[in-house]
């Protein structure tokens, strides 16, 4: 099958799950702006209320469903919505997720199997209901990873389970749908840490609070990755190279990283810092949404991503770094 035609942001429909908050709130509203319906989805009708009414006041084309994405037939009402209100959809974007923090055998096997039901099942249901009607209409569906879906790390072992099953299940959509000529793009995002509540939102069972580990990037860039995606089909996409490092890493040095992260993982992922107590615990309910980012006062986030930068646009980034590459040598032979 050829590359599927996906329409510019301004003329699709994009529904996008977890927009109440972090990535998906960012992703909204960007989409929104540049003319894209958009339907917004999450458990917190009033995060949704409020944000859609935001958008609509800036003359965008927004609605809103509340589901819960680990529910089967929430999916089928998500779909009934965006064909009610928008006559259908170009993009379906599975993003909401949620995590625990603790050691394996301190997070409980309920909790464990509740992470599975929102980040696998849901994504799961999602896509394929999306599928359903995509085949015929054509469009992207993106279903957002994570680094740690190549590579666990301490205290979040449910939650990289996840992420590891996603990256499979994703793989195998996208084969199948294209062995059988449908006319859909099936993109996997990883990010690296993001600064955004979802540590918050974490079912916490440490003593201390919970962050991402450095390098910390801006949910912006997850977004523009987002929004690449339902415009330009491709396999994969990984924001900041920071967690591509330590996937590589892994896959090089597999024993050496166990122990570097058993080593620092604690270090890195524990903070005094105890976020906003109004966001604590989203595993079973929403709790505080309506931000993009953390309360935790990252040092430094990162705007940029030159390794996105250049898997979206290869070509101009190979032709930069020939240039880079022959201006050095001129130079060095000039020197001569
Ligand atoms: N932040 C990072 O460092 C990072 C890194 C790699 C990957 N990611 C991935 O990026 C995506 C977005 O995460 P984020 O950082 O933006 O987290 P976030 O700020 O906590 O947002 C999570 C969103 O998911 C929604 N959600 C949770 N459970 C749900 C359910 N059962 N049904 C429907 N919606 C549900 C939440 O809203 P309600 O509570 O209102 O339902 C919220 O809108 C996730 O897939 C996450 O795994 C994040």
């Amino acid at each position: 099958m050829s590359s599927p035609d996906l329409k510019p942001l301004h003329q699709q429909v994009i529904v996008i799950t977890g927009a109440s908050s972090g990535i998906g709130l960012v992703t909204a509203r960007m989409a929104a702006r540049a003319g894209a319906g958009v339907l917004l989805v999450s458990r917190n009708e009033d995060a949704l209320r409020r944000i859609a009414e935001e958008l609509q006041a800036d003359g965008a084309r927004v609605d809103y469903v509340a589901a819960d994405v680990s529910r089967r037939e929430d999916h089928e009402r998500i779909v009934r919505a965006a064909i009610d209100r928008f006559g259908g959809f170009d993009s379906w974007v599975n993003n909401a997720s949620v995590g625990t923090a603790g050691e394996l055998d301190k997070v409980t096997l309920e909790d464990h199997r509740r992470v599975f039901e929102v980040n696998y099942w849901g994504v799961v249901y999602g896509s394929l209901e999306a599928a359903k009607h995509l085949r015929r209409r054509g469009g992207a569906i993106i279903n957002i990873g994570s680094v740690l879906g190549e590579r666990t790390v301490v205290l979040q072992g449910p939650y990289c389970a996840t992420k590891h099953a996603v990256r499979a299940f994703t793989t195998g959509l996208r084969m199948e749908l294209e062995r059988e000529g449908a006319p859909v793009s099936i993109t996997h995002i990883k990010p690296s840490s993001i600064d955004t509540p979802f540590p918050e939102h974490a079912r916490n069972y440490l003593r201390t609070g919970i962050q991402v580990p450095p390098p910390i990037y801006s949910p912006t860039l997850v977004a523009k990755a987002i929004l690449f995606a339902c415009q330009t089909p491709r396999r994969v996409l990984t924001v900041g190279f920071g967690g591509k490092m330590a996937t590589l890493m892994g896959r090089l040095f597999p024993r050496f990283t166990d122990r570097l992260m058993e080593a620092v993982g604690y270090w890195a992922q524990e903070t005094q810092k105890p976020g906003v107590p109004a966001r604590r615990d989203n595993l079973y309910s929403p709790r505080e949404d309506g931000t993009e980012r953390s309360s935790l006062g990252y040092p430094v986030v990162l705007k940029n991503s030159p390794y996105l930068q250049a898997q979206m646009y290869p070509v101009a980034t190979a032709a930069i770094l020939s240039g880079l590459a022959l201006g050095l040598a001129a130079a060095s032979r000039a020197r001569r």
